[in-house]
């Protein structure tokens, strides 16, 4: 891997030390080409001339296609969508839930799950149970919490495969095997795994995963992916559907919906060039190889948790066991607000790391294009401000 090759095709790199890839990454210059080709394309031949339609369709199957090697899934189970939340909601919204059933979701989980889950629970008399966790919660452990919450009524576990304020990637395979055991569907929230660590759906068995282009795949905001397996295919109402949701030719005496398509979630047109960005981000990331990305974004971790946790007043809130760990490194500082140290890195050191709610810390996002004298940089401004 040719970091500095890597970091020149990246050009915020130049002047920022760009730690906030877990909100969304910093987009390489031939990403955002690709998409102002599309664009100048529309813009100079019209956007439905016959050429320009079928380069659109193009980009379209080749984002799909893209997406579906990225899943390591079959075409017909991948469906590009414009984030990891819609992808969640399809699939949430799409269920027939019964009044008694149960979704269990983790306290330490983002919005993105918390809020489908707990209104589709609100309107169909779902119970959400909530397993509490604690950020030194050994894989053993949380798989235990978990397994402790099943009923009879349980019908799905919902959690992020990396939790996005610590960084812990979550026991999913061994989830996996316990839930296929008992008839317990498994979906993953993978806002923070697409791009970062290699996922193998056809292996894994999970029932549904749902990804973003805008981050680790250094896409753009508007683009991800969701991954269902194709048995539950034909039981996903899609909530909102369109024109391309009709079997072909669309007759309104004779309606004949499409039940075993991802095109049935797509209620209308799409953002091409969007579409455009994501196939190229997926390509620039594929080449650097998601294999090589997991482990250097692994070692900058181990690396950044190191130099951390020797300041004083620091506590990293990430694991430290390499197997549980991601490129996320999250820590608070004694005395400081998790918003006062995120300004004042930035306005000292051009450094961007966000601050995350539960448990309150400052996250720094480590993908591969960083470096050791980026984590030099973060380590010695929390030391200076301490
Ligand atoms: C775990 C998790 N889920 C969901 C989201 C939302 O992602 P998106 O904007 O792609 O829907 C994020 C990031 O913001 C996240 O970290």
């Amino acid at each position: 891997m040719d970091i500095a090759d890597i970091r020149s095709q990246i050009p915020v790199l130049a002047h920022t030390a760009y730690m906030n890839t877990g909100w969304s990454g910093p987009p390489p210059r031939r990403v955002a080409q690709a998409m102002k080709d599309r664009i100048d394309q529309e813009l100079e031949q019209g956007p439905i001339m016959p050429e320009v339609l079928e380069a659109g369709r193009e980009i379209q199957a080749q984002a799909r296609a893209a997406a579906a090697r990225i899943f390591n899934a079959t075409v017909d189970e991948v469906l590009v969508t414009r984030n990891t939340t819609e992808g969640l909601n399809i699939v949430l919204s799409g269920l027939d839930w019964n009044q008694g059933d149960e979704i269990i979701i983790c306290d330490m989980e983002h919005g993105s799950v918390i809020a489908p889950a707990q209104l589709v629970g609100q309107r169909y008399g779902v119970t959400v149970k909530v397993v509490d966790l604690d950020v030194q919660d050994s894989s053993e452990t949380i798989v235990n919490k978990i397994e402790a919450a099943f009923t009879p009524k349980t019908r799905m576990v919902f959690i992020s495969h990396i939790l996005y304020a610590t960084g812990r990637r979550m026991p999913a395979e061994e989830l996996r095997r316990l839930t296929k055991d008992k008839g317990i569907l498994l979906m993953l929230d993978g806002a923070q795994t697409g791009g970062h660590i290699e996922l193998d759906m056809a292996r894994s068995g999970f029932d549904f995963y749902s990804i973003p282009g805008q981050k680790w795949l250094l896409g753009y905001e508007g683009s991800g992916a969701l991954f269902i397996r194709r048995e539950h295919l034909e039981r996903i109402h899609p909530a909102h559907t369109g024109g391309r949701g009709i079997a072909r030719p669309a007759d309104a005496h004779n309606f004949q919906p499409v039940a075993d398509s991802m095109e049935k979630f797509l209620g209308g047109s799409v953002s091409v060039p969007v579409q455009a960005a994501f196939l190229e981000a997926t390509r620039f990331i594929e080449e650097v190889g998601i294999k090589n990305i997991e482990q250097r974004n692994l070692d900058l971790a181990e690396s950044a948790k190191a130099k951390l946790s020797e300041i004083p007043g620091v506590t990293v809130t990430s694991p430290s066991e390499r197997r549980d760990s991601s490129g996320l490194v999250s820590f608070a500082v004694a005395g400081q607000e998790p918003d006062s140290v995120v300004e004042w890195l930035w306005e000292n050191h051009k450094l961007v790391v966000r601050q995350v709610g539960y448990p309150a810390a400052i996250r720094a996002s480590l993908h591969f294009f960083n470096t050791e004298e980026e984590i030099d940089l973060l380590a010695g401004g929390v030391r200076e401000l301490t």
